[in-house]
């Protein structure tokens, strides 16, 4: 018989990482789409984790309590839904605050272990496309193929802009900008897992590109592969 690992190796992988709004959630689910493949938004698991402490009104600096948030996450994923204890967090979660206190908690490596099998568990045939931050080089370090994408902060705060507005939220094109620097200094810099390309990784500068020509580079390196 195969062990879980065996068969759970043999099933590919996409992985798209890249900073704060780069566009990684909307290419990962266009490719998955395109291929008819699942999609890993590791991200939600880090703004759960932020939205689970303080719901339960845990000190965030103190990293045995938001593990045990993390560890303990009651969370059900239904297509573009996500319910927390049941409750639907999906616009929530969007939020700049818990997106900042994810960002926090994603710093210690007590979390960030809390939620790797988790994540790996996503790996089911026929194949997964999975973004964040560390999909290539800490999760799945095997995957085939392994995307670095990247744009100028500017135009990742403009596209942030544009988004939290079509979801109704108020938002201060200045305070983006201004939070999305500190959050790309915060990922890049912290001792576990922290923003790189993986060695392997192809990075793929999206400023200039629209969606759907991001989408084809992706697919094209992927065809690539396949030979
Ligand atoms: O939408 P945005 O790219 O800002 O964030 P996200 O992908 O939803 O992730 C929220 C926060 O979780 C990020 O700022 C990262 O600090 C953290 N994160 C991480 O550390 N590792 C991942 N694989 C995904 C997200």
């Amino acid at each position: 018989m195969k062990s879980r690992e065996d068969s759970e190796s043999r099933v590919p992988v996409i992985t798209i990482d890249g900073p704060t709004a780069s566009g990684k959630g909307t290419i990962a689910s266009r490719v998955a789409e395109h291929l008819g493949w699942a999609t890993l938004d590791s991200g939600a698991l880090y703004r759960l984790t932020a939205l689970g402490v303080l719901q339960d009104g845990a000190n965030a600096e103190d990293v045995e309590s938001v593990a045990k948030v993390a560890r303990e996450l009651d969370v059900r994923f239904a297509g573009d839904s996500i319910f927390l204890k049941g409750e639907d967090v999906s616009l929530r979660i969007r939020q700049e605050d818990i997106g900042n206190l994810a960002s926090r908690v994603a710093v210690y490596p007590e979390v960030r272990e809390a939620l790797l099998e988790r994540q790996r568990a996503f790996r089911q045939p026929p194949g997964l496309v999975a973004d964040g931050r560390d999909m290539g080089t800490v999760v799945f370090p095997d995957a085939p193929l392994k995307i670095f994408l990247v744009a100028a902060v500017e135009a990742r705060a403009e596209r942030r802009y544009k988004q939290l507005k079509e979801k109704g939220f108020s938002v201060n094109l200045t305070d983006l900008l201004e939070d999305m620097r500190a959050r790309d200094q915060r990922d890049a810099s912290r001792a576990s897992a922290p923003l790189v390309a993986a060695p392997d990784a192809i990075t793929i500068d999206s400023s200039g590109l629209s969606i759907d020509q991001t989408v084809q580079a992706v697919l094209d390196h992927w065809s690539t592969r396949q030979g």
